[in-house]
């Protein structure tokens, strides 16, 4: 470690000191959700199962509640229920990433863990950028070992975000990226040994393989295969709104098809969100033990609202979404909470075959900071319509006439709603994570899921139903804080 990192370090933790108890104090603080200590968060890094437990870095500014030169911030669970808070990985302490040690991913290899990541430099209006790697041996301390894959021809500096696996013998990288003419794509690299890398060629993009014109950036990819396809991830900019599709600034989604790896052809089918809205940006998967592949995402995204978060007076902002597993059914992606988020549950209320008869209920024992909400049999019991509303500032409406289901929220600063629409065929089932400031909504079994942030006032913990028929199952999460 150099003297510049101590610095740095140093003044992170006189940092955490100094807000903790403001932060810890911030009603938004949410229950069962990762957040920075203090300062910004944003997209997942590193996600990895190392030595049994899972990794999870994440992009950080300690120092402000605004983007800027990124540390990889660390927590470290064997369940996904209790997070542990680990040493700074990675501090943007060396000339080649001096304005931040941008995102990335991890990879062990012989026991070892390697990150990889992009240095960022600005210098004025001009940006370099590195792709860097950081060795370590115990999954806490990490080596930097330097840039490994310097900017190639053909492409201007937006080019980041390295994400590596293994295929057989050979290491592969893909790489977010945006050509000299300022079109997004990925690229991918490969190697034989985690240090020298071989550039392969652009493997998906705009204006590529039929994608038509999608974007002038691709941040964040990645790229695996799941019941013998490939799907790759990204997160397109510069995607105008359609329909009820693209709604959010930025999306992110993915593509599935057929990875040709002796030509390095991907053959693939039309782009996919993962998520219909609000606060989804940047996700990463990884592998377990068990061969579940587990998505996590920043619970956020920079839009115009970003900077109204009340959260911000506290000094800190922003959070991961809860990890979920991702499946492959026909082709599409389905994505529900990891079981393991069960342990979560404490008491558990059961109501069956409610009627409530189109007026607004209330119910004993379903208030809380922190709940699990599932409504199932929705089918047999022909529900036309219903909405619930929670805690004034969050409403989910499905009409099956216009098989719709609407998620409606007040915006960051109180003066309005907004909404994000979704076509449902059939509302079978909803299976609702509500946080102190968080909602997150998995309709038949994640065939779509809903995220977002909303700030209601922290005295108001009610939901309200307006509902027929339906079978609801709550559970107030126990392990959490109320
Ligand atoms: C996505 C992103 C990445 C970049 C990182 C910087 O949110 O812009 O492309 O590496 O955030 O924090």
């Amino acid at each position: 470690m150099n003297e510049r990192e101590r610095q740095l370090i140093a003044s992170v933790q006189q940092r955490i000191e100094k807000m903790r108890n403001q932060v810890q104090r911030d009603p938004y603080r949410l229950h069962y959700h990762l957040m920075p200590p203090v300062g910004l968060l944003n997209d997942p890094n590193g996600f990895v199962q190392f030595h049994g437990e899972f990794h999870i870095f994440y992009q950080w500014n300690p120092f402000e509640t605004t983007h800027g030169a990124k540390f990889w911030g660390h927590y470290v669970s064997a369940d996904f229920v209790a997070w542990k808070e680990q040493p700074i990985a990675l501090a943007p302490a060396e000339d080649y990433e001096r304005n931040g040690c941008y995102s990335g991913s991890a990879v062990e290899h012989l026991g070892k863990l390697y990150l990889f990541y992009t240095g960022n430099v600005k210098k004025g209006t001009k940006r370099e950028t590195y792709q860097c790697l950081a060795v370590s041996e115990d999954g806490i301390h990490f080596e930097k070992k330097g840039p490994v894959i310097d900017l190639p021809e053909g492409f201007t500096a937006h080019f980041r975000d390295p994400k590596v696996w293994k295929r057989g013998n050979t290491w592969y990288m893909v790489i977010g990226a945006q050509d000299k003419q300022e079109q997004g794509c990925v690229v991918m690299y490969s190697s034989a040994d985690l240090y020298n890398w071989k550039y392969e060629k652009i493997l998906v993009g705009s204006m590529r393989n039929g994608l038509g014109e999608f974007g002038y950036m691709w941040e964040c990819p990645d790229l695996f295969s799941i019941n013998g396809e490939e799907v790759l991830i990204f997160s397109p900019q510069g995607i105008e709104p359609k329909g009820t599709y693209y709604q959010n600034v930025f999306q992110s989604g993915y593509v599935l098809g057929n990875l040709d790896y002796e030509q390095l052809q991907f053959e693939h089918g039309a782009f996919a969100e993962l998520d219909r809205g609000f606060d989804f940006y940047a996700p990463q998967t990884t592998e377990d033990n068990q061969g579940r592949r587990i998505l996590v995402a920043w619970m956020g995204i920079t839009d115009e609202q970003e900077q109204l978060q009340p959260t911000i007076k506290n000094g800190w902002v922003h959070a991961l979404t809860i990890p979920r597993e991702i499946q492959l059914r026909g082709n599409k992606i389905y994505q529900q909470p990891v079981q393991e988020l069960k342990k979560l549950r404490g008491h558990e209320v059961a109501y069956a075959g409610i009627t409530i008869n189109h007026e607004t209920k209330t119910f004993a024992g379903i208030s809380g900071a922190a709940l699990e909400l599932v409504i199932d049999n929705m089918e047999t019991h022909e529900v036309e319509e219903f909405s619930i509303t929670c805690r004034n500032h969050v409403e989910i409406v499905y009409r099956k006439e216009q098989h719709h289901l609407t998620l409606r929220r007040r915006t960051f600063d109180n003066q309005k709603w907004e909404e994000r629409v979704c076509a449902i065929d059939n509302l079978r089932k909803l299976q609702i994570f509500l946080d102190v400031s968080s909602i997150e909504i998995f309709v038949n079994d994640g065939e779509e899921v809903f995220t977002a942030r909303f700030f209601p006032d922290p005295k108001i913990r009610r939901l309200f139903l307006r509902i027929r028929e339906v079978f609801l199952l709550i559970y107030k999460n126990g392990l959490c804080k109320q």
